[in-house]
């Protein structure tokens, strides 16, 4: 859009003026003639002489008025157009998802946005005149080295810095900044486009996280996999040495070495199964069945516990899904070994699943021991985690159940139940209809 009368346009626009001008004092003159000699054809020299004058200055005003008139005319239409660029400016501005700032060299705001008074809760009115209100105390030496940059460079892109806010929060922003260079009689202003970045640098501490996890499960399967074949040979050694010794003190000492070496067993066998997170080997299954295949590896232990174990699976045994048996076990191994640890002698455990919707098999683990507490629920799926003594429990059997259920596309949420105890839904969708899953005897290759 122009704003005022450009270079170009001038020439013309004092031709029009020029020649409007002219036309008009011809037509005074014309019209004086026509009526001079229609009307007062014989008066004499003198009045005549008077007339001449009238008619030069009644011209010159009649010229004037127009020319004023014509002038300003475009004056005002020239303030419109200036009014119409300035508010489609400040709509563009606006319209910004970005706050954005304009400062001059001694940092005073000249303008400011919509997005900026959302961001840092500063108003427009508040701010304008005045140096700009969030940068906080110790970032304007900062803001003066990219104004001096600015001096050189063109622009200055993603600066990673801080803001304030009026209740005086500081942002992680990032910012772009770009200097717009004196124009005729007008300063020269610098433009800052701020970001807030806080969700980027969430991500970016997730990721560092997510790295920092799989560096540690890539030492982890390292340190597990030279762990495990000397533990595994100093357990049969520490079984044969019991067979061969004689009745009394040591065999006793021994048993306790053996259960250490166990534990120490099933912790590098857990660890190895969280880090190394082998490809799956899918095929249909029925979920029922790696259930009862998992109950029946537990009943020596609910035995001793003299537990009650209730089941209600067979809905499951309708439809098959797409899994991997192997895994599948190791997660439910580790939700019943849980159930089994928390529940107290002549305790209770219930298994029920069934089809929901046709889309999705849901398995809920039903115990009646303490629950879990309200500090700890941020903390169960974190891998380490426990609560057990020391020598007991990993903390990987959570971890290593969700890693299951999500390779499965499925989900796992525990909750506390009511009437006391921890129940754990599994939920694993259906393969989609007109897959083959209803075929057994073939497997599937994903
Ligand atoms: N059924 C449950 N009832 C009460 N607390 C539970 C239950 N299941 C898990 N928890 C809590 O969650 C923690 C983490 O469980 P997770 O299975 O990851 O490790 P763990 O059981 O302590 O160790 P491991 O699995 O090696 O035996 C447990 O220590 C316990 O505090
Ligand atoms: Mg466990």
């Amino acid at each position: 859009m122009k704003t005022g009368m450009s270079p170009t346009n001038r020439p013309w626009f004092l031709l029009t003026l020029g020649l409007s001008c002219l036309t008009l004092v011809g037509l005074v003159f014309s019209l004086w003639e026509l009526i001079e000699y229609r009307y007062f054809r014989d008066l004499d020299y003198v009045t005549l002489h008077y007339l001449y004058i009238t008619r030069g200055i009644a011209g010159a005003l009649l010229t004037v008025i127009w020319a004023s008139w014509f002038i300003l005319r475009e004056r005002r239409r020239q303030e419109q157009e200036l009014e119409q660029s300035y508010e489609h400016y400040r709509s563009i501005l606006n319209h910004m998802p970005e706050a954005v700032a304009l400062f001059d060299e001694s940092y005073q705001v000249a303008e400011w946005n919509d997005a900026a008074e959302r961001l840092f809760g500063f108003d427009r009115e508040q701010v304008l005149g005045l140096p700009l209100p969030n940068v906080p105390a110790g970032r304007w030496a900062e803001l003066r080295q990219i104004r001096d940059r600015l001096e050189t460079e063109q622009k200055v892109l993603d600066h990673e810095t801080e803001r304030c806010t009026a209740q005086g929060e500081r942002i992680p922003v990032a910012a772009n900044y770009s200097r717009i260079p004196p124009v005729a009689n007008r300063p020269q202003f610098y433009v800052e486009v701020v970001q807030d970045i806080r969700p980027r640098l969430r991500m970016r501490d997730k990721l560092l996280e997510l790295e920092k996890l799989t560096l540690m499960g890539q030492m982890a399967a390292g340190a597990a996999h030279h762990l495990n074949t000397p533990l595994t040979a100093m357990l049969l050694q520490v079984e044969m040495l019991r067979g061969q010794m004689q009745e009394g003190g040591p065999i006793e000492e021994l048993a306790t070495i053996e259960q250490r070496i166990r534990f120490c067993q099933a912790f590098v066998q857990n660890l190895l199964q969280f880090a190394r997170r082998p490809q799956l080997q899918q095929k249909p299954i029925a979920l029922d069945e790696v259930i009862e295949t998992v109950l029946t590896l537990f009943r020596p232990s609910l035995n001793l516990k003299r537990a009650t174990l209730e089941t209600e699976c067979e809905d499951l045994g309708s439809r098959r899904i797409l899994g991997d048996p192997n895994h599948l076990e190791a997660m439910f191994s580790a939700l019943l070994s849980n159930a089994v640890d928390a529940i107290p002698t002549g305790g209770r455990i219930r298994v029920h699943g069934r089809i929901q919707a046709d889309r999705i098999a849901e398995i809920h683990l039903d115990d009646n021991g303490p629950g879990i507490a309200d500090l700890l629920w941020p903390r169960v799926f974190e891998p380490f985690f426990t609560t057990k003594p020391s020598g007991k429990g990993t903390g990987l059997g959570l971890a290593i159940a969700q890693n299951i259920v999500q390779e499965h596309d499925g989900t796992i949420q525990l909750q506390n139940r009511k009437e006391g105890g921890l129940r754990v839904t599994v939920r694993i969708p259906l393969p989609k209809e007109g897959s083959t899953v209803g075929t057994p005897a073939v497997e599937m290759q994903i």
